[in-house]
Order: structure tokens, then C-alpha cells, then sequence
């Protein structure tokens, strides 16, 4: 079932509370307590568009999410990445990130993107003020849709289609005092990184990558 709400603290949240199958969407105007990745706040007016949807377990889950929305919007977009392991990337600002968090049985898949709505953070962007317009529901079914046809892709054709589309691919990244080129991105999720004529392995969940 799609519910559609005005106003809302966290889809996120509020599937984890409700929901009753897997498939269960909610798509919020807008939220008063969006979460972003590592316990961050998702700023939440109205203008932008904010999904949750619950799926079955998928160690590789939030790379299906990306390319899925990569298919979605790279039509109309120019200049549009992903950026590992969460980020949409829009002529080099953050137009929007996902959030999936696994509760045992099932994940929820939070989705954030700056429509027409302007974030006060720094390297933010949004649809509008690059000329794009998309139609929310499009977007909606079309998400939905691309997302069930890439679940069944091997972890293989994920990874190489994520690679595809990272704009941190042979660039140098920072992290806890730490710098190296990233190379790949192995089958497990983490970043391949050479640093110090060595090959790292980074993990969403222990490193955050200072600057990039
Ligand atoms: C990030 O930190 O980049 C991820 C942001 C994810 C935000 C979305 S908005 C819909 C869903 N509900 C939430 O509370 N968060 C996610």
C-alpha cells in the first residue's frame, strides 16, 4: 500500500511503527524529524520529496537504491553521480541521500531529494534551481518500478553499475587523518582505496569521508 501523509516526523520511522508488508511505501509533504545518515537531521520542507518503502534484506540494498534512482532522473539530469556509499550527487552539490536501515527481517529505504526545496547546507542543490522539473509521482512509480528490476541483478552488474555512476572513482578521498585514490568498489560494498602503495578496504558504517 502507498500512503501519502502532509506532515510527518519520520517516514522512516513511521514504516518501522506501521508498517504491515513489504512494499509498504509512504511518501510525505513534509517531515518535522527527517533522519539523515549518522544520526544526522534530514532537513525536511515542503517542496522536497520524501519517501520510505520497505524491502527485503539486502546486503547490498542501498546500492540497488542508487542506481535505481540513477535510471529514474539521469534523462533529465546532466551532471548527475552517486557518491558511496549514500549520496545523489547534481553538478558536483548533494541533491539528495538515502538512508537504510535494517531491522532483522526487513529494511527500510529512506529517500531524501531536494526538488524544490533549498537546504541551508553547504554543497546542496536542488532540481528547481537547475532547470529540472520532474513530476513527484512520476518519480514515485518510476523509483518503484526501476527499484524491483535491479533487486534481481547479481551483486556483480550492482557494483559495476554503482561504479558507473560514482563520481569518486580515481579521486583522492580523506578520512580520520588518512588519504588515498579510490580504485573500485569490491563486491562486499566497501570502497577500494590505494593509500601509502597499499589497497584499503573502507566500510560505510566505520569511516566517513572528510572531503573528497
Ligand atoms: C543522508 O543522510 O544523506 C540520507 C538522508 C535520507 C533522508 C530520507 S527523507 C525520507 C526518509 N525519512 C527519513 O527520516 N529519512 C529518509
Amino acid at each position: 500500500m502507498i500512503h501519502i501523509v502532509d506532515n510527518i516526523s519520520s517516514t522512516n520511522d513511521w514504516l518501522a511503527k506501521y508498517y504491515s508488508e513489504v512494499d509498504d511505501t509512504i511518501i510525505a509533504i513534509k517531515q518535522s524529524k527527517g533522519k539523515g545518515r549518522r544520526g544526522n537531521t534530514w532537513e525536511s520542507q515542503i517542496g522536497g520529496f520524501y519517501l520510505s518503502t520497505v524491502s527485503s534484506n539486502h546486503k547490498l540494498l542501498p546500492f540497488i537504491v542508487g542506481i535505481s534512482i540513477m535510471n529514474v532522473l539521469e534523462k533529465d539530469c546532466k551532471g548527475l553521480n552517486l557518491k558511496w556509499p549514500n549520496d545523489i550527487i547534481l553538478q558536483g552539490k548533494k541533491l539528495g541521500g538515502i538512508l537504510c536501515e535494517d531491522f532483522g527481517d526487513f529494511s527500510i529505504i529512506g529517500i531524501g531529494i531536494n526538488f524544490e526545496n533549498k537546504p541551508d547546507i553547504d554543497n546542496s542543490t536542488n532540481l528547481i534551481s537547475n532547470n529540472i522539473s520532474i513530476d513527484k509521482s512520476f518519480f514515485l512509480a518510476s523509483f518503484l518500478y526501476n527499484f524491483d528490476m535491479k533487486s534481481s541483478l547479481t551483486s556483480e552488474e550492482i557494483i559495476e553499475n554503482f561504479i558507473e555512476y560514482d563520481c569518486l572513482i580515481d579521486k583522492e578521498v580523506f578520512w580520520e587523518g588518512s588519504s588515498g585514490i579510490v580504485k573500485s568498489i569490491a563486491l562486499d560494498g566497501s570502497l577500494v582505496v590505494e593509500s601509502n602503495d597499499k589497497e584499503l578496504n573502507l566500510y560505510s558504517e566505520e569511516v566517513h569521508l572528510e572531503r573528497y
